[in-house]
């Protein structure tokens, strides 16, 4: 077997776990992120987001896999996290690596816990995430397995693709977050903006400044040590399976 690398995007830590679960070298999706000389496999392991593929990861594959020379690359595979409702994300992977000159030729998803909060307006508890991981741990095997033996599986086209995939457009790109808010908690100790994908915090001198390029991944909200972060009406916060190592490798480490 030739060199196997994950690109992982992960913003609370559900997707890095399950790409730790694989064979091969993890890639951790960020600016200077890139897939490395002579991978001959190539994995991609993200969430769903609004039934599609977050932001960074279509940009990543947009502008980094497309300008890349992928002769060396033989089989690509994708294992996508979600909390039940993967939507078009299968799919919509395919199309934007067929774009980018990549045949897909593995994809599957699998249930996580869920760290949105605009839905439910209530974090997951340890119990149920582990119940949940747990579940997804023996899917998992069962992938890697079907992985090493180059198999195929591809995205289906049922009714619900047919009848509603053209008339959406699901890339949303970073924006605005109302609902976000610092209270008087905070000790501007800054892990917020260590953990935030896409930049969007600043520590100023006397406050944390949450600006216009957010994800609504609630990276910020549920890893403050102080309960700091607000959402409106949210309660609870989702504590990540490795935060420690989430943390690293978003540092670059
Ligand atoms: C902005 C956002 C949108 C999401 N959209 C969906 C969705 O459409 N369908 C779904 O099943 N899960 C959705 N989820 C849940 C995540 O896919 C799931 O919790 C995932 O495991 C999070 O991965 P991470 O911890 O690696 O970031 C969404 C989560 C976020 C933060
Ligand atoms: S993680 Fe919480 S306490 Fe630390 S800087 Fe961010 S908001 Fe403040
Ligand atoms: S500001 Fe918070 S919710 Fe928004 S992208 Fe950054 S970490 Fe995620």
């Amino acid at each position: 077997m030739g060199k196997s690398t994950i690109i992982t995007y992960s913003a609370t830590g559900n997707s890095l776990e399950v790409a730790k679960l694989l064979d091969g070298d993890v890639v951790f999706l960020n600016e200077t992120a890139e897939i490395p000389e002579e991978t001959e496999i190539l994995g991609f392991v993200f969430p769903t987001y609004a039934f599609s593929l977050p932001y960074p990861v279509r940009t990543f594959i947009r502008e980094k896999v497309k300008a890349r020379d992928n002769s060396d690359i033989k089989y690509v595979y994708s294992i996508i996290t979600c909390a039940g409702l993967p939507g078009f994300v299968k799919s919509d992977l395919e199309k934007e690596l067929a774009d980018a000159g990549l045949a897909l030729s593995y994809v599957k998803t699998v249930k996580m816990p869920d760290a949105y909060l605009p839905l439910k307006k209530k974090a997951v508890g340890e119990e149920e995430r582990d119940r949940i991981f747990e579940n997804a741990k023996a899917k998992v095997e069962e992938y890697k397995k079907e992985i090493e033996d180059e198999s195929i599986a591809l995205p289906g086209r049922g009714l619900l693709f047919r009848l509603f995939r053209k008339h959406l457009d699901l890339l949303f790109p970073p924006g605005e977050n109302k609902g976000l808010a610092v209270g008087n908690e905070c000790t501007l100790c800054g892990k917020c903006r260590t953990l935030c994908p896409t930049g969007n915090i600043k520590v100023e001198e006397n406050r944390v400044a949450i600006g216009d390029k957010c994800l609504s991944c609630f990276a910020c909200y549920h890893s403050c040590p102080c309960g700091a972060i607000k959402y409106k009406g949210a309660e609870g916060q989702y504590k990540m399976l490795d935060e420690a190592d989430l943390i690293r490798r978003r540092m670059g480490k």
